[in-house]
């Protein structure tokens, strides 16, 4: 079997899953935690790269306060503090990709320790991206080199694309093979817009917190059997 080295993922609809069960969209938050595990173990047993995960957009910041206050104070904080030694012993190097400095004192505290912790081990590479845009990571490196000119490292005539792309979120992985989303949207949403260029993309209905093994099996399968020229 043809497996993808890395997979990214829009975790989407967890709010129409909860207003399906008349409740509230944190409840589908919660369980979207579920997933997040199931996915991670499920890419621990088929032995995946990396797995990146959308959880939080730049465009998310305007959400009703109370939405944002509880993912940013309250869930991803608590959930990374629980799950941070398991996922440690399990060989997991975790990273996050964004603009960490916007988020509350106390997850980016979270985040330095579990990144530092987690930095030498060899297994899955996970992925977090919070306060991340596509847009934001390519206007990120496009200053970076800016700067280098301005100090007469570079000239802007030895600009290529290879030098952009050194300085993109996580231009020492490989790009994404297969990008999923669920909940039946067909867009990337200002996701890693310069990593996606010759990504397979997978489209499901199932909304997030129903994204399970057999969800992941299906999309799996389907990848197996595209074929990919990269423009070629
Ligand atoms: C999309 O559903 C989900 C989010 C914006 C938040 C994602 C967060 C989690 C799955 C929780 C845990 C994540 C980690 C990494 C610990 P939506 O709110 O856009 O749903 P809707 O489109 O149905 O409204």
């Amino acid at each position: 079997m043809t497996l993808p080295r890395h997979i990214a993922i829009i975790m989407d609809g967890n709010g129409r899953w909860a207003n399906k069960q008349g409740l509230p969209r944190i409840a589908g938050h919660k369980v979207g935690v579920e997933s997040v595990r199931a996915a991670i173990k499920f890419c621990l047993a088929k032995k995946i790269e990396v797995l990146t995960l959308f959880a939080f957009s730049t465009e998310n910041w305007e959400r009703p306060k109370e939405e944002v206050g509880f993912l940013i104070g309250h869930l991803f904080t608590e959930v990374l503090g629980k799950e941070i030694s398991e996922l440690h012993k399990n060989g997991v190097q975790f990273r996050v990709i964004g603009e960490i400095e916007k988020l509350d004192k106390k997850l980016q505290q979270s985040i330095h320790e579990a990144e530092k912790l987690t930095a030498n081990n060899s297994g899955l590479k996970l992925v977090v991206a919070l306060s991340y845009s596509g847009r934001w990571d390519i206007t990120k490196a496009t200053q970076q080199l800016c700067y280098e000119v301005e100090v007469g490292k570079l000239k802007s005539s030895d600009i290529t694309i290879e030098l952009l792309n050194d300085r993109v979120s996580l231009h020492d992985l490989p790009e994404p093979d297969l990008l999923i989303r669920t909940s039946g949207e067909k867009r990337i949403s200002n996701f890693m817009l310069w990593q996606l260029a010759y990504t397979e993309l997978y489209f499901t209905d199932i909304l997030w917190p129903d994204f399970r093994e057999d969800a992941f099996t299906e999309a799996l399968n389907v990848y197996e059997n595209r074929s990919r020229r990269f423009g070629k």
